[in-house]
């Protein structure tokens, strides 16, 4: 069974939503409870798909996970950990990316790790060869089997030097979730340090590890024999908060963001503020507001952290497709993350992609067969139509494209959006968005 939105458009959205802990860190505590010798409990937890599919995963390997039927808060037990059959783990095949993350505490736990092929947004290849290359580096072995990929240490996972071709966030983790009990110093250059990533070495440090960030992007890590367990409430979800900031700019709504952090989205906000978008920034949480005026185009890169985040960059063009001007968007994270822009042109918008770095420096794409940069104009009035949602971030632009439109629009393939939007369609009925939800077979 997969559902159908049909979204009548026009109608601002304006309100509150509560935006709970980051998709981007709650699974990845989860997986860090491994290798603990004693139950954690991760507050702050949003019902999302990879939650389940971890927390599934971390069941067939002996860790009890109990959720608090108020709070939601979650208590991981890993002291019976034990090997899982290959083909309970297979029919995660797919599901998404985060089993390569259970690699480190899985050699440590049971000395063994049998990891499902993944899954995760369409955005780019996505490659795993940073994490199998770490993983080698700590002298783990890495076999291919059928339907998966076989991780075994034999002498146990020793701390090593090294250094990532580039910042990348998922291997930044796999070295930290490796080193904490691998025997010895790691030292890490090159290294990712998303606030996600922070939160993650919080996590460890509760449990006892020893981990240190430098500001040139190195993380040093001691390795210690034995970890406990960690109390510990996940930081807010950045990208969630920014999506729905830019709903507010796109349907000329208001909307007050429960849990939006400014400290985590400071580039975010800057960006915002140079649109023209209205914000008040709170304790609790951030009201984004339309103006009333004219937006601003922009000229943008996205980046590693500090920079504007990649996955920032999507929800955001929709409001840029109602900027007065010509905007740039340089997108240097992901090869392939333009691909959205194909419905929103079929709306109305008015977006090119260019093979070429349209960018301030030439990133890792140039001079390649990757569609990276898009060029913007504005305003354009948006039509509702027939879309099929392609990747998450993509997705939420789509919705919110189309909840900005003139006429109705028929939205496929939702179930996507629950991968990272806790409850999205309960949270736009309370911002007065006027849409019907029906279910197909
Ligand atoms: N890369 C490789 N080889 C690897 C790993 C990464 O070439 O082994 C490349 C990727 O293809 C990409 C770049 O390195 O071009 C950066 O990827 P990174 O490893 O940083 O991404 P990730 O860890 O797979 C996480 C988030 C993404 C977010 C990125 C960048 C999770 C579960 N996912 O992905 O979130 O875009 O970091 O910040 O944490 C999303 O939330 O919609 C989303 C895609």
């Amino acid at each position: 069974m997969s559902s159908v939105l049909t979204i009548r458009g026009g109608v601002p959205l304006t309100g509150r939503v509560t935006v709970r802990g980051a998709k981007n860190l709650v699974p990845k505590a989860m997986v860090a409870a491994l290798l603990g010798n004693e139950p954690s409990v991760l507050r702050n937890v949003p019902e999302i798909k990879d939650v389940e599919v971890v927390t599934s995963l971390l069941q067939l390997h002996g860790v009890t996970v109990e959720k608090d039927p108020i709070s939601g808060d979650l208590t991981l037990d890993p002291t019976n950990a034990k090997t899982a059959s290959h083909t309970a783990i297979d029919a995660h095949a797919g599901d998404s990316r985060i089993p390569i993350l259970l690699c480190g505490p899985l050699i440590h736990a049971i000395g063994e790790a049998f990891i499902p092929d993944l899954g995760g947004c369409k955005i780019g290849d996505r490659p795993i060869d940073y994490h199998l290359n770490v993983l080698r580096q700590f002298g783990a072995v890495v076999e291919k089997r059928p339907g998966g990929i076989h991780i075994s240490a034999p002498g146990g996972l020793k701390g090593a030097k090294i250094s990532l071709p580039y910042p990348s966030v998922g291997a930044t983790e796999q070295v930290l979730l490796s080193a904490t009990r691998a025997e010895g110093i790691t030292e890490l250059s090159g290294a990712a340090t998303e606030p996600e990533v922070v939160d993650l070495i919080a996590v460890l440090q509760k449990m006892g590890a020893i981990i240190s960030v430098q500001t040139d992007r190195t993380i040093r890590i001691e390795g210690v024999p034995d970890l406990g367990g960690y109390n510990h409430r996940a930081l807010s979800d950045r990208n969630e908060s920014a999506s729905w900031a830019s709903a507010a700019l796109v349907t000329r709504g208001d909307i007050f963001v429960e849990g939006a952090t400014q400290r985590d989205m400071m580039t975010f906000l800057n960006t915002y503020r140079k649109v023209g978008g209205g914000m008040d920034i709170g304790d609790d949480g951030i009201r984004f507001y339309h103006k009333g005026g004219k937006l601003n185009p922009l000229v943008l890169e996205t980046d590693v952290h500090p920079g504007f985040m990649t996955d920032w960059q999507q929800p955001l063009i929709v409001a840029l497709t109602q900027s007065e001007g010509v905007s740039i968007v340089h997108e240097t994270v992901y090869e392939n993350r333009f691909g959205f822009t194909e419905a929103l042109i079929r709306m109305g918008a008015n977006i090119q992609v260019h093979r070429e770095c349209l960018g301030s420096v030439p990133c890792r794409f140039g001079q390649r067969n990757f569609l990276h940069s898009a060029v913007i104009s504005g305003p354009a009035q948006l039509t509702g139509t027939d879309i099929d949602v392609p990747d998450l971030r993509g997705g939420f632009s789509h919705l919110i494209a189309a909840l900005a439109a003139n006429g109705t629009s028929r939205v496929t393939g939702i179930d996507i959006i629950n991968r990272g939007y806790e409850r999205f369609t309960e949270k736009l009925a309370g911002l007065g968005a006027d849409f019907d939800i029906t279910s197909t077979e």
